[in-house]
């Protein structure tokens, strides 16, 4: 495949981060550089800064000593699921640049739960917190959809400090649908774990449906949220992406940002900030995060900024949060 396809410069990326993370001491250098930062603690795990790496970047955790280099306060690997599996045929990864834009539909590419908790046992312990999001697998019915969380949560509970529970990507059919109060009710309820669970919603949903997952979420103790997943929404486009705009998937980056920042400020709200937030979405300046901080976000990841602006994008959240 050519320079010009996403997937193939996203995974030239991931390759050299992965070399990168062999180096130790010019990991420290590029983390004091890029990585100096305010700590906090939240939901009883304390991150070393407030900015992390979205999941989908590191589905499988290949470059997770390289990661804290750029600056990130932590990472979430995934969204794995109990079965390996291939993801959607490419092309499926696309770039909008003039609306400093993504979509994708890659489907939850991924090797499984079990060769990531091999992977995660043999790195041993991380520079910085860990997330782990876990999806459903292609091949399982939605009707048994509780069994592969469960079986993917109980081979990663060791090695996580946080599971994201994946109920919004629009690229599994049927997985929306467990945002669904009885069907998460029901998810919930048989995910048993001490690790701290965070649910994380997409941006499409209304103020009534966010609204029926706080209920769901408060009744089973869950730690956190994270808002928001990519959207299926095309506004916000420059005319010189129309043809990828009509590209099937979800949409993130730029044209996602307000959107993102109004489905946090609506949940810090319903929950009088109760519940810790993680908010992501269209962050791609200094003053993106620190909007999303000021409406109730205890901390934030980036994606698609990350791919536009790279690591000084990480430096400057960390900075203007000092
Ligand atoms: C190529 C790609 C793959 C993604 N894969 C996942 C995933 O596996 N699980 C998940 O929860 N979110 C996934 N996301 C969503 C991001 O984690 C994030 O929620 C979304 O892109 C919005 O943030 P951003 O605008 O900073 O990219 C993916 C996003 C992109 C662009």
């Amino acid at each position: 495949m050519g320079r010009g396809d996403a997937e193939t410069a996203h995974e030239r990326t991931v390759r050299l981060t992965v070399r990168l993370g062999a180096v130790p001491p010019v990991v420290a250098g590029l983390r004091r550089y890029f990585g100096a930062a305010t700590p906090r603690t939240v939901f009883g795990v304390r991150f070393p800064g407030p900015v992390g790496l979205a999941a989908g970047m590191d589905k499988d955790g290949r470059a997770l000593r390289a990661w804290p280099a750029f600056g990130f306060g932590f990472v979430e690997v995934g969204t794995v699921t109990w079965h390996a599996q291939p993801g959607n045929p490419r092309p499926r990864l696309f770039r909008l640049p003039a609306s400093e834009a993504v979509i994708n539909r890659m489907g939850f590419n991924n090797g499984g739960a079990e060769a990531l908790a091999a992977r995660l046992r043999a790195l041993g312990p991380l520079k910085v917190p860990l997330g782990v999001s876990i999806g459903k697998s292609k091949v399982t019915p939605v009707e048994d959809a509780v069994e592969d969380y469960r079986s993917s949560l109980q081979v990663l509970a060791p090695y996580a400090d946080y599971f994201a529970v994946n109920v919004s990507s629009p690229n599994t059919p049927g997985l929306r649908g467990l945002q669904d109060k009885a069907a998460l009710n029901t998810l919930l309820g048989a995910l048993d774990t001490t690790v701290p669970l965070l649910v994380k919603i997409a941006p499409d949903l209304t103020e009534q449906a966010i609204a029926d997952v706080l209920e769901v979420c408060a009744a089973h103790g869950v730690a956190g949220l994270i808002a928001t997943n990519t959207t299926l929404a095309r506004d916000g486009l420059a005319a010189t992406d129309t043809m990828a705009a009509e590209e099937t998937g979800g949409l993130s980056g730029r044209p996602l940002t307000a959107r993102a920042l109004e489905v946090v400020t609506f949940v810090a709200k319903e929950t009088a900030g109760d519940l810790p937030i993680i908010g992501v979405g269209g962050i791609h300046s200094a003053d993106d995060a620190l909007r999303m901080l000021d409406a109730g976000a205890s901390l934030v990841q980036v994606y698609t900024g990350f791919i536009y602006k790279g690591p000084g994008l990480i430096r400057a959240i960390n900075r203007a949060t000092h």
